[in-house]
């Protein structure tokens, strides 16, 4: 980057800062509300048991006004997971004192813990984890956060913590935050090998917008491995970072290419031209979502059609694929039938999945269906005599297909029948069957998130200053 540049980003950075950083004062209660809490649990556990306090509080890589703590209960390793995780629960609740004005909620992960509520604001994760001294004597995933803290603090300067907020903020910004299925973005401790890994955010951002996939990352050696295919096709994704504590951990795992191609678009508009909107999305007016809609629908000509379905009561991580891949199935149920769609977008809202479709207008009266290309097999005659009751075959390059009446004339039938439960099967936990279908006219109680998903979804918050 240019001196010029680098003088504006600087700048930038330290305007963000002061609102995002938490003040010596912030951090001086929130360690002492810390300590509080963790003095109380070591007199609940056994001597054997030591608590530890792992996550971006211990990291100093928190944003201001976060209170989420991660308070881990390391067990020796020759207790077995099935006691570490009833102690754990058992644990956490003896913490919580209702009498106090706290209260837990029981949260899963790979095994339950204790979330707990405190009157100082506090919100913290009690996750029991084995002591473990490295990767191979590893059970569970949880057992590498004590390494991943080690790893960071030892690794890290003060001025990169600073430069990790920064990202983090960026990130949610643009919800690319979080390794959640919900967001598929980039976790906390991905950001700060990130940065630790390109020595700054600018260092990152440099890297990101000229970056090519597949790529490998090696923070430890700070090395950038392109067209390492036999890495990439290890953990079946393009963009891999290797955790330094765990060498067949792929830490980026959880980042979709939606979300990666997003925060390159991102890196290259600061670049170019650094502009403090990066970190400020451009907002909404939550009364208008409405009428946004009905703009968005009459400007763009297109037809959204949506289904509204119960699910049941299980753990977003496990639900919101099956939402995505229940989308994916209707994408290209719809596509066999001849329709051309534009987007599609799901998400969950308490009991309910929510699956929109974007698509042009259109009135299908044929269908072509695809055969076999002509020169890679012999065995075309199956597929002729299979369709001879279509309206011809047409060749195009090598390949057959045959011309047909199609079955659906408009999109609209094919989101009823999948409502009677005709086209899609009960899967998992997606049931389809008496959903509820909506076109064009969306009701009012559903407008607000359905614009929120959709500007997500168009990126109408903008990429930064461009
Ligand atoms: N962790 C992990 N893999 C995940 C989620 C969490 O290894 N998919 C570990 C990391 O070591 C992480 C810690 O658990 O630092 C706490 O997780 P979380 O609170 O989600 O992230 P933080 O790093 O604390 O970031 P934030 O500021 O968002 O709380
Ligand atoms: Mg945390």
């Amino acid at each position: 980057m240019e001196a010029k540049k680098s003088k504006t980003a600087e700048k930038i950075f330290q305007r963000v800062l002061k609102n995002i950083k938490p003040s010596k004062a912030e951090a001086r209660e929130t360690v002492y509300n810390v300590n509080k809490i963790t003095s109380r649990l070591k007199e609940i556990v056994p001597k054997s048991v030591e608590i530890m306090v792992v996550g971006s509080i211990a990291r100093s890589t928190n944003l201001s006004g976060d209170s989420d703590v991660d308070i881990f209960m390391l067990f020796d390793r020759n207790v077995s997971r099935d006691a570490l995780s009833k102690k754990g629960l058992e644990y956490g609740k003896m913490l919580v004192d209702p009498k106090k004005g706290e209260s837990f909620e029981i949260k899963y992960a790979e095994h339950p813990y204790v979330r707990a509520y405190f009157k100082s604001g506090i919100k913290a994760d009690l996750v029991p984890a084995s002591k473990v001294e490295s990767a191979e004597s590893m059970a569970t995933s949880v057992d590498r956060t004590p390494m991943h803290n080690e790893f960071v603090n030892s690794t890290i300067t003060e001025r990169q913590r600073d430069e990790v907020r920064l990202l983090k903020f960026l990130l949610k910004a643009h919800s690319i935050y979080g390794a959640e299925a919900k967001i598929g973005g980039f976790s906390g401790y991905l950001c700060e090998l990130l940065i630790i890994q390109f020595g700054s955010l600018i260092g990152f951002l440099e890297w990101a917008a000229k970056t090519k996939m597949p790529v490998v990352l090696y923070p430890t050696m700070k090395k950038v491995m392109a067209d390492d295919l036999e890495t990439s096709k290890k953990f079946s994704r393009r963009f891999v970072v290797i955790d330094p504590v765990d060498i067949n951990r792929n830490v980026a795992a959880a980042v979709s290419e939606e979300s990666f191609a997003k925060l390159v678009l991102i890196a290259r508009s600061f670049i170019s031209k650094p502009d403090i909107s990066a970190f400020y999305a451009k907002g909404f007016s939550s009364e208008k979502t409405n009428s946004m809609l009905r703009k968005f629908i009459g400007e763009s000509g297109l037809d959204l059609l949506m289904l509204e379905f119960e699910i049941k009561d299980k753990s977003a991580e496990i639900l919101w694929p099956q939402a995505n891949k229940t989308a994916y199935k209707i994408e290209d149920i719809l596509e066999k039938n001849g329709f051309a769609i534009n987007f599609s977008i799901s998400w969950i809202e308490k009991r309910n999945a929510f699956i929109l479709v974007a698509m042009p207008k259109q009135k299908i009266g044929s269908r072509l269906i695809r055969g076999p290309d002509v020169f890679k097999t012999h065995d075309t005659a199956q597929f002729i005599k299979k369709h001879s009751a279509g309206m011809g075959f047409v060749i195009k390059e090598s390949t057959i297909y045959s011309l047909e009446k199609s079955r659906y004339s408009d999109a609209e039938k094919i989101f009823r029948d999948i409502a009677k439960g005709k086209v899609i099967e009960k899967h998992k936990d997606i049931n389809l069957k008496n959903a509820k279908v909506y076109v064009n006219r969306i009701p009012e109680r559903h407008s607000g998130k359905v614009y929120s998903e959709l500007r997500t979804k168009l990126n109408l918050q903008g990429f930064g200053g461009q």
